[in-house]
């Protein structure tokens, strides 16, 4: 088989970038190692900034989300038993859009089989060669049988456990990492959210977050030490470690149900530098993961494959090189920018094992400091609803 352009992995960055190039008139073929199914049940955070909806929107699979999405204008920051609400709207102009991580996908995925694109699902033993030359190849095995896809560019869009980074020669790749000392147990019940808008908690006892999928599907979390088992949590366990950290007012008004889906994930900081070699391009949790605190990770991804997509236009349609030369130091300098914000939210919301008094102070501190200073507001609703693109 011959494309333009391979894409492995078919979560949102690999079928976002098969939509645009698409759109563009890129040929294009994705190779994903699971099911659509394995892939849509994953759950993950539906915090959409309006560059992600504006990347959606070009690559024509935002009608549903413009329908069913909500619209947030604000969060709340809870500390000391009080709420105050940091209004992301009035301060940036901006607003981000509540709209699950598996919506996203499912639309992408659904855009693309009515297309009549090309996605390899169950594709086993896939592999990368010939990047570092102008003979970029991908191998995989599908049904039993050998396969082989000759492309002009390979995109990396496999995630942290891809194969595409892992191909990578040491020598070639700087990383940088950073293991949080603790880890978040989530729970999706189909309950009404406590509040409209999402509350982060800052507690003695340890971070908690009241989020939402629909009016009736909601989402929180609290963080867990490391190595706890999300077996040793009974609902009843989670609904009451919750309330103790939410506020009186919240805590009362909580709605609780019997979970439908309850797991622990670790948080970490990652980037691999550079996200170019050769042919290769690198987006997405390929290149970079945050911890979810400040819910990066989807638009990280879409923003990656959204300068990538240019980048590879402005390739065939005017035959310059100068994105795809420019795309990683152009991605890099967004990723540490909200590498440095999701990881200052998770600093100063979470309780550290080993964090001193003095620690805590200095958190209730930067607490109180938010609460009464827009200019300190302004920064973290600037960071929130999403930076430029450009
Ligand atoms: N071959 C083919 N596909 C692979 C391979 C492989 N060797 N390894 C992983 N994959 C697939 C995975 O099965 C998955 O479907 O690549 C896809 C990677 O998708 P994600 O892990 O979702 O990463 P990405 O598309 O970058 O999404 C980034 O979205 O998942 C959310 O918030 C999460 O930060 C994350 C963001
Ligand atoms: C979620 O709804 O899963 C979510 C929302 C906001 C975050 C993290 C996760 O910061």
């Amino acid at each position: 088989m011959r494309t333009q352009v391979a894409i492995v992995g078919a979560g949102p960055a690999g079928l976002l970038l098969g939509a645009l190039l698409a759109r563009a008139g890129i040929d294009n073929v994705i190779v994903e190692r699971h099911s659509a199914e394995h892939v849509l049940g994953r759950i993950r955070a539906g915090v959409l900034e309006q560059v992600t909806v504006e990347l959606l929107a070009e690559a024509g699979v935002a009608a549903r989300l413009q329908r069913e999405g909500l619209r947030h204008d604000g969060i709340e920051l809870a500390y000391g038993g009080v709420r105050h609400r940091i209004d992301l709207h009035g301060l940036t102009g901006k607003h981000v859009t509540i709209y699950g991580q598996t919506e996203v996908t499912r639309d992408l995925m659904d855009a693309r089989a009515a297309a009549g694109l090309a996605s390899l699902y169950e594709a086993a033993g896939v592999a990368i060669t010939g990047f570092d030359r102008a003979a970029p190849r991908v191998t995989y095995v599908h049904d039993g049988r050998a396969h082989e896809i000759e492309c002009d560019f390979i995109a990396g869009c496999d995630g942290y456990h891809g194969a595409c980074r892992a191909s990578v020669p040491a020598a070639a790749i700087r990383t940088h990492e950073k293991v949080y000392p603790f880890g978040w147990l989530g729970v999706l019940s189909r309950t009404p959210p406590v509040s409209p808008e999402l509350i982060y908690c800052s507690h003695a006892r340890g971070f908690a977050l009241c989020s939402m999928r629909t009016p009736m599907l909601s989402r929180y979390y609290v963080q867990v030490p490391i190595g706890d088992r999300v077996e040793a949590w009974s609902d009843e366990a989670f609904w009451n470690e919750l309330k103790r950290r939410l506020d009186a007012d919240a805590a009362a008004r909580l709605i609780t149900g019997p979970s439908i889906e309850k797991g622990i994930a670790p948080l970490r900081s990652f980037v691999a530098e550079p996200m170019r070699f050769g042919r290769l391009f690198l987006a997405g949790d390929a290149a970079h993961i945050v911890p979810p605190t400040g819910a990066k990770g989807l638009n990280l991804a879409a923003a990656d494959v959204g300068v990538l997509a240019r980048a590879l236009v402005e390739y065939y349609r005017d035959g310059s090189s100068a994105g795809i030369d420019a795309y990683s130091d152009r991605c890099l300098k967004r990723v540490w920018k909200a590498v440095r914000f999701s990881w200052w939210m998770t600093s100063l919301l979470h309780q550290f094992p080993d964090g001193s008094d003095f620690d805590r102070k200095l958190q209730l501190a930067e607490l109180d400091y938010l609460a009464g200073s827009t200019a300190a507001q302004t920064a973290l609703a600037e960071n929130y609803v999403g930076l430029p693109l450009t």
